[in-house]
């Protein structure tokens, strides 16, 4: 089946209300699919393996009763949603990018919350390391077709905290990117409590906000913060 047909009676099937998250099996996948399924919303987790996928769909249908929450392959998830979320570590997202890539369709937004931690070349996850396009985010973009809009968010939102259904996540979401796309965002975060959205501007300060959370895992450390700390702007107008 064509992509485009396959794209529109897939989310016929599941509304054009779900949410996909690739990586969805692992932390912080599994607290932001436990979140939107919370707050009612269809949930779509993608894996490379569709057992795997399963196996997190079904454990989030039973931590959040009588949620709609379904396992793909992360190349069907992203054919699947109109906002897919990209939860992977840094180093297999571009390869995680380029493996879906050709099932994007423009007008699809691209949320990257990767973090270029320097644990992924063996260092500390307490720092950042440098990346070419400046950021995550917009090593991101500049893998994924023309009309995609990438928008970064929620890397200083902790997978514990997410998690933690019992408990509002208490931080702000800098959101980057195209304005529509972060208005989309902005959206998301508002159904999680505690999170407040903060408009981040252009997509080239995602590489800020991805080093905070460097600074973040450090404090949690030093700290013993077990749910992890967020950050928060106050006097900004809400
Ligand atoms: N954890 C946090 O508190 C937190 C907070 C803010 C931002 N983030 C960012 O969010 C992203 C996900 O973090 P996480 O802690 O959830 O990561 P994770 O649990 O280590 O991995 C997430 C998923 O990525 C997939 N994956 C792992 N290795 C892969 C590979 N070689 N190729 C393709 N896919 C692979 C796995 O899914 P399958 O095996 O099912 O395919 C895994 O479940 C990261 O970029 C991280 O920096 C995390």
């Amino acid at each position: 089946m064509a992509n485009t047909a396959y794209i529109f009676a897939t989310m016929k099937y599941l509304n054009e209300q779900a949410i996909a998250i690739l990586g969805g099996t692992g932390d912080q996948g599994l607290g932001l699919a436990l979140r939107f399924a919370k707050a009612g919303r269809s949930v779509i987790v993608g894996s490379r393996k569709v057992e795997r996928a399963e196996a997190t769909a079904k454990e989030v249908m039973s931590l959040v009763p009588g949620s709609k929450v379904y396992g793909f392959e992360n190349s069907r998830a992203a054919q699947s949603a109109p906002i897919i979320f990209l939860s992977i570590p840094f180093e297999s997202a571009a390869i995680t990018v380029k493996a879906v890539r050709k099932e994007l369709q423009p007008g699809q937004i691209l949320v990257s919350m990767v973090v270029p931690l320097a644990s992924s070349i063996g260092d500390s996850p307490v720092r950042t390391i440098g990346v070419h396009q400046g950021s995550a985010a917009e090593l991101v973009k500049s893998l994924v077709p023309k009309g995609v809009k990438v928008v970064s968010a929620l890397q200083n939102v902790s997978a514990q905290g997410l998690q933690s259904l019992d408990e509002d996540v208490e931080c702000d979401v800098v959101i980057s990117g195209p304005k529509d796309g972060r208005e989309e965002v902005a959206k998301l975060c508002a159904l999680i409590p505690g999170l407040r959205s903060v408009n981040g501007g252009d997509l080239s300060n995602a590489r800020v906000v991805e080093e905070i959370t460097g600074l973040l895992i450090g404090l949690n450390i030093r700290y013993r913060m077990p749910t992890g700390i967020g950050i928060r702007f106050p006097g900004l107008p809400e």
